[in-house]
């Protein structure tokens, strides 16, 4: 079976683009519309699908690090040029093999052709200076809201306010005209990327793919202190769930994208909230809860792209079998095994894990609520069993 990793990649980016607004107030849409500014400079030069691929994955990860690099400059020295942010989006992605073998293109994608960028060079790769103009461009003028009287304005800036190679400036003028700047706006961008985004398919039994998308979860617990090893956890507890039931390779993966992405839809919940250090109001709380829905909504994009599994059971994680759960308070029939498997594994994590309101907990204490929710109904029970005897021996 082979899956649409361009789709998973696509809806990261989205995810990230609403922690980058959060954030820096960068407009929605936003690796997606860099994306599309990258693959319409990389057809015009003549790329192939392979080095579009690359160069456009590039692009809607480019600052992945973001929730990580404002969490260790909190705890460490102020970084002005944010270095660090290009170091660990470089490294998060390090594993996922592009088909093109051009590289560093998020390490570099802050340098400039004067020297001037955080790691001061001006030989680094043409592709990360393509993914720098495009981010740039975004970010200062906004492109989701500008019309045709806007471009020479624009086409100024371009020329005049970046220290970028004359080349890629003429690159950028020359793809960005009035019809571009249309198909940047918010209605259109999700059709234009989907155009000019070349299909990237893998097998979705290649042995690979948990190492390749581990730092999906990875991304997603650096927003906030409480979780930092939440989703990682729950990978890692899925695979050795996997391993204890003898899935096949195929399965075995999608229940790991389903364990890294279940909490997606935490990076549209505002730090401030999730973080909140005294009892939460119930606005707070729904807030939180609302979590979940945002993930359905972000995996939405994942239907009919060999996807179907991860979206269903990723955002089934807070169904009760009683149908006391939420979103969309689905009820025992409606939750097949890895549904309520990742449901189980996501409550074993959270009350095993040390939280401002409790503290960590061993496995027998752990597994003594899963048994007692299991009693009400609302979780199940032979799972929860099974989870007992695969976990129960593990350090
Ligand atoms: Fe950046
Ligand atoms: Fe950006
Ligand atoms: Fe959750
Ligand atoms: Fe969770």
């Amino acid at each position: 079976m082979t899956f649409r990793m361009d789709k998973l990649i696509v809806v990261f980016g989205e995810a990230l683009d609403i922690v980058e607004g959060e954030m820096l107030g960068c407009s929605t849409h936003h690796g997606k519309r860099i994306a599309a500014l990258c693959a319409a400079m990389g057809r015009k030069l003549g790329m192939d699908n392979d080095h579009l691929i690359t160069l456009t994955s590039c692009a809607l990860l480019h600052d992945n690090a973001l929730t990580e690099y404002i969490r260790s400059e909190q705890g460490g020295p102020h970084d002005p040029a944010m270095k660090l942010h290009c170091e660990y989006g470089q490294r998060n992605i390090e594993n996922l093999e592009f088909p093109a073998a051009i590289k560093d293109l998020i390490l570099y994608h802050h340098e400039r052709a004067d020297g001037s960028g955080p790691y001061g060079k001006t030989d680094y790769p043409f592709e990360a200076e393509i993914i720098g103009i495009a981010d740039e461009v975004d970010v200062n003028w906004h492109l989701q809201r500008r019309s045709a009287e806007d471009l020479p304005k624009i086409a100024e800036f371009i020329r005049e306010s970046y220290r970028f190679f004359p080349e890629t400036q003429a690159l950028l003028l020359e793809v960005l005209d009035e019809d571009m700047l249309r198909s940047l706006r918010d209605g259109e961008i999700g059709r234009t990327a989907e155009n000019l985004i070349p299909p990237w398919v893998m097998d979705s039994a290649d042995p690979r793919l948990p190492d390749t998308t581990g730092f999906m979860g990875r991304v997603i617990d650096y927003k906030s202190v409480f979780t930092q090893i939440h989703s990682t956890g729950i990978v890692e507890k899925a695979l050795a769930m996997a391993d204890y039931y003898g899935y096949g390779v195929s399965e075995r993966n999608q229940l790991c994208l389903a364990a890294n992405l279940h909490d997606i839809g935490k990076l549209a919940v505002p730090t401030a909230i999730l973080e909140k250090p005294g009892p939460l109001n119930r606005e707070e709380f729904r807030e939180i809860a609302s979590h979940a829905q945002k993930t359905a909504e972000l995996l939405e994009a994942l239907d009919g792209h060999g996807l179907e599994n991860v979206k269903t059971w990723a955002s089934s994680h807070h169904e009760k079998l009683d149908g006391s759960g939420y979103p969309l308070g689905k009820k025992a029939a409606d939750l097949e095994a890895n549904s309520r498997l990742l449901a189980c594994l996501d409550i074993y994590q959270a009350v095993s894990e040390e939280r401002p309101y409790h503290p960590a907990r061993n496995h027998s204490d752990t597994m003594a609520i899963l048994r007692e929710m299991a009693e009400h109904g609302a979780i199940d029970g032979g799972i929860a069993g099974d989870i007992d005897k695969a976990l129960g021996n593990q350090p």
